[in-house]
């Protein structure tokens, strides 16, 4: 199944089970100040599970725009190194304010994974919050869960908050066995978390208001609120090892390939060192072009431009990593603009708002490339000598890396990605 019939079947199955099929809200949420950018599906129905809105609808399903790269879900250190994180992703969800909750929950979510996605349930496992008996009851009785693949974990993994304040409740969590021994699977292989179990599927049982003092307030009713990582599904039906190898990203993977004339190699999710390993070092830098090319035309489409502050400043740092990394590849002229024009081809047809924006995304990007470009090679030149001066294992000084923010442009996260390819880190200390 390609990402595009994939994002419709979701959608589809929803809609015959009586939900409103509702577009994704813009990334740069509406009426919403505690947010800098919308972080899940929920987002943009925060007022009806709070109870402050009603819609001539109780039950919605999205195909929701989302960006985790500020507050309390930030993605972006681990962008390009592992096989499954994004700053831009899409998250499938259904939704219930106050109509069907746990039950009705449980049963979609089993219908759609075992006879729409047809994955073998002998693959799936589920996590259940600690204190959830009654998740664990339905997931036996309602879906046929074996006791023994239903995993219960703490308030870290199993309850789930959209940030420090706001809708919140316990979770329930669907993994799929991606590894090559199905026979090996075990409770202890799943505690052990080496790639092999992948969550997809987080599915939010709505019941509480967190307070900024913390305090938990039942919602009016209890609802629903699940987010599926369209990308990770993708992966799963299409037998891909990670998200990049699916269609959904590999498209700007391959432009990198044909610009830069090296072969992407993709099985390196295990992190390795920068430096004793270019080709690896290539591979992130095609991920991270694969990755920040999405989240810069999104961004752009709904209307942030590169800045020296807030949301500007976060596109900001997101084109010059890109062109960071290019350099890795070769790149010694603007290319991001390039990647996004892809990514409008590819994802244009469903997101109505990239096409319309084409021309000012490339115009904005390649700007933004040009002026980087100018003190791009003279920062990293000079990053490389003050790197040389060290003693082994010594931070970059707090004084260089300001002097990179300063005069060169370098945001501070970038010169930290720079460094890791040094293994070396900044003197956040000094540098403030
Ligand atoms: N709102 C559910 C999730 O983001 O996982």
């Amino acid at each position: 199944m390609q990402g595009t019939e994939l994002r419709s079947a979701y959608l589809e199955f929803f809609r015959s089970k009586g939900h409103q099929v509702v577009s994704s809200s813009p990334l740069v949420p509406q009426n919403d100040p505690t947010l800098l950018f919308s972080n899940a599906g929920m987002n943009q129905f925060k007022d009806l599970f709070l109870g402050a809105e009603k819609r001539s609808y109780s039950r919605a399903t999205t195909c929701q725009k989302c960006l985790r790269i500020s507050g309390k879900h930030n993605d972006l250190e681990n962008v390009g190194v592992t096989a499954r994180h994004h700053t831009f992703f899409e998250m499938l969800g259904n939704f219930s304010f106050g109509d069907y909750f746990k039950a009705d929950a449980i049963t979609f979510a089993w219908e759609l994974v075992t006879t729409v996605f047809k994955l073998p349930e002998d693959r799936l496992w589920v996590t259940v919050y600690e204190k959830d008996d009654e998740a664990e009851e339905l997931w036996v009785k309602l879906a046929g869960v074996k006791r023994e693949r239903i995993i219960r974990l703490g308030e870290a993994d199993n309850f789930w908050a959209m940030g420090d304040t706001g809708p919140c409740g316990p979770c329930s969590e669907i993994h799929y066995y991606i590894g090559n021994e199905p026979h090996t699977q075990s409770k202890e292989g799943f505690l052990r978390d080496d790639g092999s179990y992948l969550e997809f599927w987080n599915l939010v049982f709505m019941q509480y208001d967190r307070s900024p003092d913390g305090t938990l307030t039942p919602l009016p009713k209890p609802s629903v609120d699940t987010g599926m990582g369209l990308e990770r599904m993708a992966s799963i039906l299409q037998g891909k090892k990670a998200n990049y190898d699916s269609d959904l990203l590999r498209p700007v993977i391959s432009l990198c390939e044909e610009l830069s004339g090296f072969r992407y190699d993709g099985g390196s999710y295990v992190p390795r060192d920068l430096r004793a390993d270019p080709a690896y070092a290539r591979d992130v830098a095609m991920r991270v072009a694969a990755d920040h090319s999405r989240a810069t035309a999104f961004l752009v489409a709904d209307g942030v431009r590169p800045g020296s502050d807030g949301r500007g400043y976060v596109l900001r740092r997101l084109i010059r990593r890109a062109a960071r990394h290019g350099r890795v590849l070769g790149f010694t002229e603007p290319f991001l603009y390039e990647a996004c024009d892809t990514v409008i081809r590819e994802m244009g047809g469903h997101y109505g708002e990239l096409t319309a924006a084409r021309e000012t995304i490339e115009k904005v990007v390649l700007a933004e490339e040009r002026k980087f470009q100018e003190t791009l090679d003279s920062g990293l030149a000079l990053l490389s000598r003050e790197v040389e001066k060290l003693a082994p294992s010594a931070p970059l000084p707090g004084a260089v890396a300001f002097l990179l923010h300063d005069t060169y442009g370098f945001p501070l996260d970038l010169t930290e990605d720079a460094l890791k390819g040094y293994g070396r880190a900044v003197d956040h200390e000094g540098f403030r």
